[in-house]
């Protein structure tokens, strides 16, 4: 796609704009020791600064706007802003004061009052079931009292809500520099990625991944499965799988049409040759590794083994380009991790372009401290997966291109 306009294209001037940034400050929180809510990995919220920061700078009066969870469109008084907030003016050096609401007219006369420089921001926009709607009405008072608006919320961009679709169209408007980046990242990966290009896709189901897969087979040169969805394969296959989680026959011929795709359009589906195995899914279970046409009756798969493990990384080293998405275990168990970590290293350690889309892929690399030594590690789970599918991501159509 041509590229879209973004907040620092030559000729945006910002001073005495009051500008409503879309970010995605959907993070984590935990309890603090007053038994609060607080952040619990600010990744999102570090990722928004760089367009709040270019924005207060040149002179621009700004009010972010988020949601957090799915509080359904009631108040929760947990899924407050307040602990993003708190968390943003640590990281921009400067208040951030939390409003009440994200619109009424007590928000318009404060966004009306802003001062150049001064950053402002509104409470969580699913507090109002009309900002999933994409409600018409609801973008309206949105939008009231701002000159212009800017979507930085990539996380947020296969949305199609009021805050990231029809307020867009309300608004001079334009994507901040997260969004554009994952745009361009993402979708350069889809376009031009230097071979050989590998994708190595993990997860539960065969079914969630098969756009992906199907997206991916005319594209990559080389797909590595791990996660539960290469028991289905190896099912369809005809080899045993013991109690290891697999879906059904449906799911089966639908791995089996994708093997057989893939070998008309010369890209490998490669997968594990080895299995770790688990007598019951807990950390202290019996643990042993078996041929991947030799899992045992009463033993599930919980991971790959290390044979596969070493020959998905020498892929890894050896490509131009790799994408990743989705554990190849059941990596929140510590025993149960090796593969995940595995590949995890080889994409650090790898002279490729390396992406990882966000979701469980990139907790894990920000649990074993090695997001910063990918290319690139996408802030959005849902929106990562839906571009690399080729579909058209709302948040992003609703943009100018240049
Ligand atoms: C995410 O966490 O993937 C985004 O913030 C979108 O959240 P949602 O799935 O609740 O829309």
């Amino acid at each position: 796609m041509a590229p879209l306009v973004r907040v620092d294209s030559p000729g945006q001037s910002w001073a005495h704009e009051r500008v409503l940034v879309r970010a995605d400050l959907n993070a984590p929180l935990d309890a603090g020791p007053d038994g609060a809510p607080r952040v619990a990995d600010d990744a999102r919220i570090r990722a928004s600064v760089a367009t709040l920061r270019h924005l207060l700078d040149a002179g621009a009066a700004v009010a972010v706007c988020s949601h957090l969870g799915r509080p359904k469109g009631e108040r929760v008084d947990d899924l407050s802003l307040a602990p993003c907030a708190a968390r943003l003016s640590e990281l921009l050096g400067q208040p951030v004061e939390l409003l009440a609401d994200c619109e009424g007219s007590d928000v318009e006369a404060r966004i009306r009052a802003l001062a150049p420089g001064e950053i402002v921001m509104l409470e969580n926009l699913r507090f109002h079931a009309e900002e999933e709607g994409n409600d018409a009405a609801f973008a309206d008072r949105l939008a009231a009292g701002f000159t212009t608006y800017v979507n930085d919320a990539f996380g947020a961009a296969h949305r199609a809500h009021a805050s990231t679709e029809a307020v867009a169209r309300r608004l001079d408007s334009c994507a901040g520099l997260l969004l554009a980046r994952e745009v361009e990242v993402l979708g350069g990966l889809l376009d031009a990625p230097e071979s050989p290009f590998v994708a190595v896709l993990g997860g539960s189901k065969v079914s969630d991944k098969l756009p992906l897969i199907e997206n991916l087979l005319d594209r990559a040169d080389r797909i590595l499965i791990g996660g539960a969805m290469c028991f289905t394969f190896l099912k369809a296959l005809g080899d045993p799988v013991g109690t290891s989680l697999h879906e059904d026959e449906d799911a089966q011929a639908l791995a089996l049409r994708l093997l057989e795709r893939a070998a008309k359009v010369n890209c490998t589906i490669q997968l594990p040759t080895d299995i770790l195995v688990a007598d019951r899914f807990d950390a202290d279970a019996d643990l042993k590794v078996v041929p991947s046409d030799g899992i045992p009756d009463g033993w599930m798969g919980v991971d790959i083994g290390p044979r596969s493990a070493a020959a998905y990384r020498d892929v890894i080293m050896a490509a131009g380009t790799v994408f990743w998405n989705g554990p190849m275990g059941a990596f929140e168990i510590p025993p149960f991790a090796e593969g995940t970590r595995a590949v995890a290293e080889a994409m650090a350690a790898s002279p490729a372009a390396t992406v990882a889309g966000g979701g469980d892929s990139g907790a894990a690399l920000g649990d074993m401290g090695l997001a910063d030594r990918l290319t690139w590690v996408s802030t959005g789970g849902g929106a990562a997966l839906e571009l690399m599918e080729g579909r058209a991501l709302p948040g992003v159509a609703a943009l100018p291109t240049a």
